[in-house]
Parts: C-alpha cells; sequence; structure tokens
C-alpha cells in the first residue's frame, strides 16, 4: 500500500493523516461487523436539530454480486475503472426534509458530510480505505439502491483494503504515490476577518514532522558526523571548542561532535526532535546540553567558538527571519567565531527539499557581516544525495 506522507502545518492526530483516498482495493471482503463499526460511526454524528438526515444503503460485492453490480453500473467510467476492485460501495444518501415541520432542511447534506467522514475516519481506524465519489447517474443510482424520490442521493463510497499501487488501473497509478497536497492554513483559515490569514507558527510544521516520524525516517538524518563538516573542521584544524550544533534536529551531529571532544549545546524549535537528541546522546553516553529553542530569537547565551548549521538557513524564505538568524549568530559567535553552513545547493532542481537554496555567493551576499573563509559544492547523504553547498564563515571584526 502506498504510503502517503502529509506536509502538516501544525500537529495533528495520525487517523486523520492516515485517510486517504485509494484506487487500489484489494480483492478481500470486509467483515459485516467492521461495516457496521463504520455505519454506527456515522450514527454518532452531530446533525442540525438532531434530524439524522443520513441514510446509508450497503453493495456488498462478497454477499450479493448483483446488488453490487447495479450500483457499481451507475458510476461514472473513470469511477467504474477502478471502483470494480472495491468489495463494498456505500450509497449516502440525505432526506432534505424536516420531520417535525416538514420544512427544507438546508443543513442536509452538511449533516450527511459529517455522517461520512465520521464512517470514513472509522474505517481509517479498522485498517479500511475508502474513496467518495461524486461521478454516478443520480436518477439510475436512485433506482438501484430504490431510494425515496424525495432523497438526494449524494455520493458513493468505495470501502475495503488498500493494496499496492500497482492494483490501480495504469493511468491512474502514478497518482497514487504522489505526494498529497493541500491548500495552506493562510488560505483556508482567517484570523477575526477575512483578510487576516491566519498564521501558524512554523515550529509546529517541525514538531509534527518529528511526532509523525521515526528520526531515523528522515531525509536529512544522517549517522555520524556529515563528511563536509568533518572536512570542514580539519581544514579549520579544530578538535575541541564549544560548538552549537543550531536545529539540531535528531541530534546525530551534535553526538558526533561531543565524541570527537567538543563541549557541545543543541538546540532546535521542534520539542520532540530534542527529546530525541536528548535520548540519542544518553544511548550515545556523552554529554550534551539541549534546548528548545528558536534560532531567530534565541534564549541562549555565547560565547560559541563554532555554530554548526546542517539544513537550518535554508528554511528561511523571508528576509525578516534571515536578518534575525545573522543577528542571533553574532551574538552568540565569539570574536573569531565561526559559522559551518550546510545547505541545498541552487542547482539541486527537486521539488522535495527546502524553499531556499544557495551557492557560496548567495551566502557572502546574504551573510555580509560574514566572511567566507572557504566553500565547496558537494552533497547531502550519498553520492545521489541533493546537492549542497557548503560553506565556512567568520564572523567579520568589526560585527
Ligand atoms: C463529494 C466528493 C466527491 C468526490 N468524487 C470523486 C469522484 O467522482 N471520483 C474520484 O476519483 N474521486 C472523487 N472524490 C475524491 C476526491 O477527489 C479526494 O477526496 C480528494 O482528491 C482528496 O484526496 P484524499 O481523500 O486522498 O485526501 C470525491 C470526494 C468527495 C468528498
Ligand atoms: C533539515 S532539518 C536538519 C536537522 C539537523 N541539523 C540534521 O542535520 O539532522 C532542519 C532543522 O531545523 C530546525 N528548525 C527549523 N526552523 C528552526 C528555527 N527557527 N529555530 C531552530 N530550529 C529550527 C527543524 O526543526 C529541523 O530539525
Amino acid at each position: 500500500m502506498a504510503q502517503h506522507r502529509l506536509n502538516v502545518q501544525a500537529p495533528i492526530e495520525r487517523l486523520f493523516a492516515r485517510r486517504w483516498s485509494t484506487r487500489a482495493f484489494a480483492d478481500t471482503p470486509v467483515e459485516e461487523d467492521v461495516i457496521s463499526s463504520c455505519l454506527e460511526a456515522a450514527r454518532w454524528a452531530p446533525s442540525c436539530y438532531g434530524e439524522q438526515p443520513w441514510r446509508f444503503v450497503v453493495a456488498n460485492r462478497f454477499t450479493d454480486r448483483d446488488n453490487w453490480q447495479a450500483v457499481l453500473h451507475t458510476l461514472a467510467e473513470a469511477n467504474q475503472a477502478w471502483a470494480q476492485a472495491a468489495p463494498v460501495l456505500i450509497v449516502a444518501v440525505a432526506l432534505p426534509y424536516f420531520t417535525h415541520n416538514h420544512q427544507p432542511n438546508r443543513w442536509a447534506a452538511y449533516d450527511l458530510g459529517q455522517a461520512v467522514i465520521s464512517l470514513c475516519l472509522q474505517a481509517t481506524a479498522e485498517g479500511l480505505a475508502t474513496h467518495q465519489m461524486g461521478g454516478f447517474d443520480a436518477d439510475a443510482l436512485r433506482q438501484a439502491v430504490q431510494a425515496p424520490a424525495a432523497s438526494q442521493v449524494m455520493s458513493v463510497i468505495a470501502l475495503g483494503y488498500a493494496t499496492a499501487a500497482s492494483a490501480a488501473p495504469e493511468s491512474m497509478q502514478a497518482a497514487e504515490v504522489q505526494p498529497r497536497s493541500r491548500k495552506s492554513l493562510h488560505e483556508i483559515a482567517f484570523q477575526g476577518q477575512w483578510a487576516q490569514p491566519w498564521q501558524a507558527a512554523a515550529a509546529l510544521g517541525w514538531e509534527a514532522r518529528y511526532q509523525e516520524s521515526d528520526a531515523d525516517s528522515l531525509p536529512w538524518f544522517h549517522d555520524g558526523l556529515d563528511d563536509d563538516i568533518a572536512e570542514a573542521l580539519a581544514r579549520l584544524e579544530r578538535n575541541s571548542g564549544r560548538v552549537l550544533d543550531w536545529g539540531c534536529g535528531p541530534g546525530t551531529q551534535a553526538v558526533a561532535l561531543a565524541q570527537s571532544g567538543f563541549d557541545v549545546v543543541a538546540s532546535d524549535v521542534a520539542a520532540t526532535a530534542i527529546e530525541g537528541a536528548r535520548q540519542r546522546a544518553a544511548k550515545a553516553g556523552v554529554n550534551i546540553e539541549t534546548y528548545v529553542d528558536d534560532v531567530r530569537n534565541s534564549r541562549l547565551s555565547g560565547p560559541f567558538d563554532v555554530i554548526i548549521d546542517r539544513g537550518v538557513f535554508h528554511c528561511f524564505p523571508e528576509e525578516e527571519d534571515q536578518q534575525a538568524y545573522r543577528q542571533t549568530a553574532l551574538r552568540l559567535l565569539a570574536d573569531d567565531g565561526l559559522l559551518i553552513l550546510k545547505c541545498f545547493h541552487r542547482d539541486e532542481t527537486s521539488e522535495q527539499g527546502p524553499p531556499c537554496r544557495y551557492d557560496h555567493q548567495d551566502i557572502i551576499r546574504l551573510l555580509p557581516e560574514f566572511e567566507l573563509l572557504d566553500s565547496w559544492s558537494t552533497r547531502f547523504g550519498a553520492a545521489c544525495g541533493p546537492l549542497a553547498q557548503l560553506c565556512i564563515l567568520r564572523k567579520k571584526d568589526n560585527s
């Protein structure tokens, strides 16, 4: 089954992240009791006036093939192409009149939607996949399930166990493994008024990233000291001193530096990352000081002989954040302090990765209070990893 990582902007329950609409269903029946649980979750959805205007008709290929087929045949051709593998098709129907006064219920479709997402999330919790469809011939579908004339046949929910993307129709397989995306929070939510986009703290996105995956599965995870950082320290002939591993993430660099004899402070804006770094240091039997801290507004005190930035500066597209980064670096570094900075290279074109990519000239321009001592183009991780730029910078005398 394809794994669809969400690029969340704030931590969410894993159940929400695990729900997605597959087009690759396994040829496996769904137990009736499990279907009952999904319907039961829908039953407990909220509704206007407590009307519960939702109705569900379950067509099960393994218990009544003709009924299931009748529903399948009302679907749009493109939907039939993949839905023909789904063991269960559930027709979701809204009753658009209030029973207490027979007036139109303009919230009926809204309420049905709430019940449907409850059903889908219960299915997700049961290890099942769902895929809703609006593409069908409504009259034919109403006929197929004998729904009342006054009802609104709103959607068909395919329900079953997801399997490998290769089980989906060929033209749909690529979509199965595409990363999923959504509009940004600032496009869909507002602070008080429409003109005030909701601003979610960037730190929440990082925190979510560390909560949702094991640190060693993150693309930047590198056990042991990064070769370029080791090379930079060797060229500088540094093997001791007070080092700050900025945006330390899983803490692999901090631990490796402590093992090499440096006195290490490690900080990151994500509390879960810092907890992981602490545990990593304890396991390795080294002492590092750890802090949850934002490089743009740091509570740390210097002076540090060296700051290591492996993949942090390139996370800041905004000029004010870059400026705050520079100011903090200047404050925390000793007079002749060094900044070893590794970032994505401007020639790296992959869609995945940080918003900013630089070469050494960009870095000189963006960090004018630093002089560039040395730099080279390199990669992150393996020989085929993303192109990277390594810069060794020293705080200028007058800074
Ligand atoms: C009301 C509704 C109608 C939809 N109709 C179709 C459809 O006819 N065919 C289809 O392949 N997907 C359909 N979808 C699925 C959406 O395309 C899908 O939910 C959306 O792309 C988000 O993907 P996700 O569910 O994996 O997050 C529908 C979803 C909803 C809620
Ligand atoms: C690409 S990861 C690199 C992690 C680590 N340096 C490594 O090499 O494994 C970027 C890290 O920067 C951290 N980060 C992002 N913005 C930050 C900020 N404003 N202050 C501190 N850390 C930040 C993230 O939480 C994340 O751990």
